[in-house]
């Protein structure tokens, strides 16, 4: 009052003074919180928030879905939607098409663009983004990670997280880690070397913690050295938190914690969605019977516990406050802005891949055209809704027939449409409807035939086909039953092959599919799960509105068997004799994905990188600035890309390692650089690649260490895993 009236400011506290360290904060923080408010901070309070600190005036803390839209709030206790009318979002391309874009750029862009969505929502977290890297094509979740490679991925994942943490949200990186697999996760207990745990598992979880800063962390359901890795010692106290100086929150995968012991003493840090069904557990609020709520409070009180493991997951969870809710600076985001659905659009036609384009038949050329035919339900299916807790619910998601009808008419074409299978009559999915995918009652042949008859009339026939987001599909909590697409669609896309010589195949889907008929159609395009501007940027590409850049992030096996999961018989484990817990044992070790391929020599149908483009590029001879490096310096190396094509387009120069000679084994190659070049017609550019001894090191387990031997490389340069046509070679002193 009399420092007030003598016109002094009064000093607000510590913790409230935003000109402190933030070390200093959380400190003064901590010591003014009782017991009790350090006990609520750690757990949940309802489905996605947990509480703030009232009496201080720290709010309270709200995560949501993640990875790829902010996903409809749900109702406080249970898994229902709110039914609310402002929570409608724009869904990005799901990260196996963002991968697909080789370009960290669009990561960069993506991250900020969700991390405005979501503060528009009031959320302060989402819950991605995935980077389990994909071992099998069954995983049902891969279509929310970024593919098989530990390199791709970190460069990918590290600028998603600067872009959503630029705006104050944070990111909770998931889900960490080895949960590859969907079927038995909460069961599944990974055996697994160290090597093949740092060199393919691991390296994009720490580029996201070391590089980008990750604020969050999610535990996976999963188990690893027969503990479940929400709180796990090895992985947690040891590797993320003391190795990796990780100084954020871990977060529980939702039910993922199991054991009040081991929560409070390895590294778990914000348990949420325990007995996730809602509150099932009598008069009492199920929150209180979290593992880090009163149980944990009664370790501390009964003498078992002193407040040490507690203050330290107080202090990371006050550093998460002061980053987001409490950060000044942030803005209140926008929802369902223009520039987000340019982004989506343009990601999307950035990661479209074209895998495959006998003749030249795409893109589709409509002047003159009378009719083509659509066939295919994924043509009229939203896919932004299912697939477990990534769905989302959509302003709008444009259809890939609505899109491509709206070309046509633009060219005076007639587009016509046939179902051609029927694969899901689900009708909605949480209260949200999934597009036009009306019952339809005909027989399968019915179907086929109609499609059939119609394609005899067709210039083109753009069959939309693939997987989709029910179970057992690309969706979470089971993974697909087998390789072969579903729904009798083999059948069709033959029987169409046989009557038009111009077959478009457009596979909807975040996993690789057998294509027995591969060589019978002309073009193959990989569409992925694109979001709301699916049907337009499928439209795009397909049109030559835009032209393909993407790369395969993943290995197209031709059959299951050559994956290695499944040569060696590995997946999906073997159960215990007590059944509750199954040992999955990754004998694949370090070789999966295309080190794998390479290994047991097995053809893919399309090498992992590739991709092709409607103009043309050469990639001419590449040189390096020196022959000899040494451990702490870089070499260059440099190749000139030319677009000897007609349209502007661009090309994804790849860099690979190979060890000529080494102490332990090694992959034939390994992705250690990349750079996308965008070129007019005609327009030819240098490009240079720089690498370091990072680049040619591999894990030695008996060292548990990083090793860079001494010895001769070679750099394998080109537009693809499989067209690595340059050579260079040079020697690491
Ligand atoms: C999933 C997480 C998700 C969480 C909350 C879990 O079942 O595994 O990825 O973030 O639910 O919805």
């Amino acid at each position: 009052m009399l420092l007030c009236a003598l016109g002094v400011k009064a000093q607000p506290p510590v913790y409230l003074d935003s000109n402190r360290f933030i070390e200093e904060r959380v400190e003064d923080a901590l010591s003014r919180m009782t017991l009790d408010e350090k006990i609520a901070v750690i757990h949940a309070q309802s489905k996605f928030s947990s509480a703030g600190v009232k009496r201080l005036g720290f709010p309270d803390f709200w995560t949501d879905d993640g990875p790829h839209g902010v996903r409809p709030d749900v109702l406080w206790d249970e898994w229902v939607q709110a039914g609310h009318t402002n929570d409608s979002c724009v869904a990005f391309p799901a990260l196996t098409c963002l991968a697909a874009t080789f370009n960290p750029q669009m990561a960069r862009i993506y991250g900020e663009c969700l991390g405005e969505e979501a503060l528009y929502r009031d959320k302060d977290m989402i819950l991605g983004p995935g980077v389990n890297i994909n071992r099998t094509p069954l995983n049902g979740r891969n279509f929310e990670y970024m593919g098989e490679d530990p390199y791709l991925a970190s460069r990918m994942v590290v600028p998603y997280i600067q872009g959503l943490q630029s705006k104050g949200v944070a990111a909770c990186v998931k889900h960490y880690a080895l949960n590859n697999d969907e079927e038995y996760r909460h069961q599944v207990n990974v055996v697994v070397s160290d090597r093949a745990l740092h060199e393919i598992y691991l390296p994009a979880f720490k580029a996201a913690v070391t590089e980008a800063g990750t604020w969050g962390i999610m535990g996976a359901y999963n188990l690893y050295k027969g503990q479940h890795n929400c709180h796990n010692e090895v992985m947690l106290n040891q590797i993320l938190k003391h190795d990796w100086g990780y100084d954020g929150v871990v977060v529980s995968d939702w039910g993922g914690a199991h054991d009040t012991d081991e929560a409070i003493r390895n590294g778990l840090d914000m348990e949420f969605g325990t007995w996730t069904d809602g509150l099932t557990m009598g008069a009492t609020n199920a929150y209180d019977m979290y593992h880090l709520s009163m149980a944990y409070k009664e370790r501390i009180l009964s003498g078992k516990y002193t407040e040490r493991e507690l203050n330290d997951k107080v202090r990371r969870v006050l550093r998460l406050f002061f980053r987001t809710t409490m950060n000044p600076n942030r803005g209140y985001g926008f929802l369902c802005s223009d520039a987000h659905y340019t982004a989506a659009r343009q990601i999307a036609n950035e990661g479209i891949v074209l895998l495959q384009n006998n003749n030249n038949v795409l893109p589709l050329q409509l002047t003159g055209k009378r009719r083509i035919l659509v066939v295919g339900e994924n043509a009229i299916k939203m896919m932004t809704v299912g697939g477990g807790s990534s769905s989302l619910k959509v302003q709008h998601e444009v259809l890939p027939l609505d899109a491509l009808a709206a070309q046509c008419a633009r060219y005076g074409v007639e587009c016509d449409y046939a179902r051609g299978y029927v694969g899901d009559t689900v009708q909605s999915y949480n209260n949200v409807t999934v597009g036009r995918s009306i019952a339809e009652n005909r027989p399968a042949q019915v179907l086929i035939d109609e499609a059939v008859k119609k394609a005899r009339e067709a210039d083109y026939v753009v069959i939309f086909g693939g997987l989709n987001k029910s179970d057992h599909q690309d969706c979470e909590g089971h993974d697909r039953k087998d390789y072969a697409l579903p729904y009798g669609q083999d059948k069709l896309v033959e029987a169409l092959a046989a009557v038009n010589k111009n077959v478009v195949f457009v596979n909807i889907s975040g996993n690789a599919v057998a294509m027995p008929w591969k060589d019978k159609v002309s073009a193959i395009v990989q569409g992925w799960f694109i979001g709301s501007e699916s049907g337009n940027a499928l439209a795009d590409v397909l049109t030559g509105e835009a032209n393909p850049s993407g790369k395969l992030p993943f290995t197209w096996f031709a059959a299951l068997n050559d994956v290695p999961a499944h040569r060696l018989n590995t997946y999906p484990g073997t159960w215990r004799p007590n059944h509750q817990i199954i040992d999955e044992t990754y004998s694949d070790d370090i070789y999966v994905g295309y080190r794998g391929a390479d290994k047991y020599k097995a053809r893919p149908l399309f090498a992992f990188g590739h991709g092709l483009s409607y103009t043309t590029f050469e990639v001419g001879k590449a040189t390096a600035d020196k022959k000899t490096m040494t451990a702490d310096e870089h070499i260059t190396f440099t190749v000139d890309v030319t677009n000897t094509g007609s349209r502007a387009g661009a090309e994804v120069i790849q860099l690979y390692v190979h060890d000529v000679k080494s102490s332990l084994p090694r992959p034939q190659k390994e992705l250690k650089a990349f750079q996308k070049v965008y070129l007019q017609p005609g327009e030819r550019r240098q490009v240079n690649i720089s690498i370091d001894k990072a680049a040619l090191s591999f894990y030695d387990d008996t060292k548990q260490a990083w090793v860079a031997e001494p010895g001769d490389f070679e750099a394998l340069i080109g537009p693809a895993s499989d067209r690595l046509t340059q050579k260079v070679k040079f020697t690491l002193k």
